[in-house]
């Protein structure tokens, strides 16, 4: 079903729905192939297939789900799905990481809704429903106020502490160093071994591919990256990669 058909529903239901107290757009049934779903359920199983990189390359969040991909990614429930990706990555260790001892046991972050959240900017501009302004984002990014991601935070720790070497490899370009190092180290991260971020000579590269030179260049300089922790597919996919990777969710834009 297209934008379309959701706007009429929703002007339909709107004419429909005056005076009944509890009415919601969300939970208005539609009927597809003959079931009866909701924009709620419309708009899940497009977060979900955003996560499952079946869909990919979109612009903007689909004007249809702003309101519901807004609520996710304030939500409890966005929290404890992130939770959950962490928990995994400290099962991992417990079960497989031995130290060396050589100094080259290494983990990746990104940096973007991995570590920082940029979540309270995309509150401003529509939750995604707006095609991005890069120079609106990186003014933003400037103010170095993006907060931490408390989860993401306590496992950067826990990989410190058991003595691997921690390297964040962001998509945001070498002119944002300033504003990011500051913006991390005020939230609370700190002792990192490499902060990587795009030259010029890699930003009109695809971001996959160079996230996976960058990773190459630290296996050339010797060391085993164990696990890679990221917001998008394309910090996780392509070669060479890591022995594990952890997805985190985010529907609200998609980097290729
Ligand atoms: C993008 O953001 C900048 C800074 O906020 C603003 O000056 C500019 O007009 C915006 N561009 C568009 C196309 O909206």
């Amino acid at each position: 079903m297209g934008t379309k058909s959701w706007v009429m529903l929703g002007m339909m239901s709107l004419l429909l729905g005056i005076g009944v107290g509890d009415w919601n757009i969300m939970n208005v049934k539609w009927k597809k192939q003959g079931v009866s779903i909701s924009l709620k359920n419309y708009c899940e199983s497009w977060r979900m297939n955003v996560e499952l990189n079946n869909i990919r390359y979109f612009e903007v969040v689909p004007g249809e789900c702003v309101y519901y991909i807004g609520k996710y990614m304030t939500s409890t429930q966005y929290k404890v799905d992130s939770e959950r990706a962490l928990d995994e990555c400290t099962l991992y260790l417990n079960s497989f990481f031995k130290l060396t001892g050589d100094g080259k046991d290494a983990w990746i972050f990104d940096i973007d809704d991995t570590l920082l959240s940029t979540v309270p900017y995309y509150k401003k501009h529509d939750f995604g429903g707006e095609k991005l302004n890069r120079t609106s984002l990186e003014g933003w990014m400037k103010k170095k106020v993006a907060p931490a991601i408390k989860q993401t935070l306590s496992l950067y720790n826990e990989i410190k502490g058991r003595g691997l070497k921690i390297f964040l490899i962001s998509s945001r370009g070498e002119h944002l160093r300033g504003a990011t190092v500051d913006n991390l180290i005020k939230v609370g991260y700190y002792g990192w071994t490499g902060l990587i971020l795009r030259g010029s000579e890699d930003s009109d590269k695809e971001v996959q591919k160079y996230k996976a030179e960058q990773r190459k260049m630290l296996i050339e300089g010797g060391y085993r990256i164990w696990g890679i922790v990221g917001d998008q597919w394309s910090s996780l996919l392509g070669l060479p990669n890591a022995k594990r990777t952890f997805k985190l969710p985010n529907s609200l834009y998609y980097v290729s």
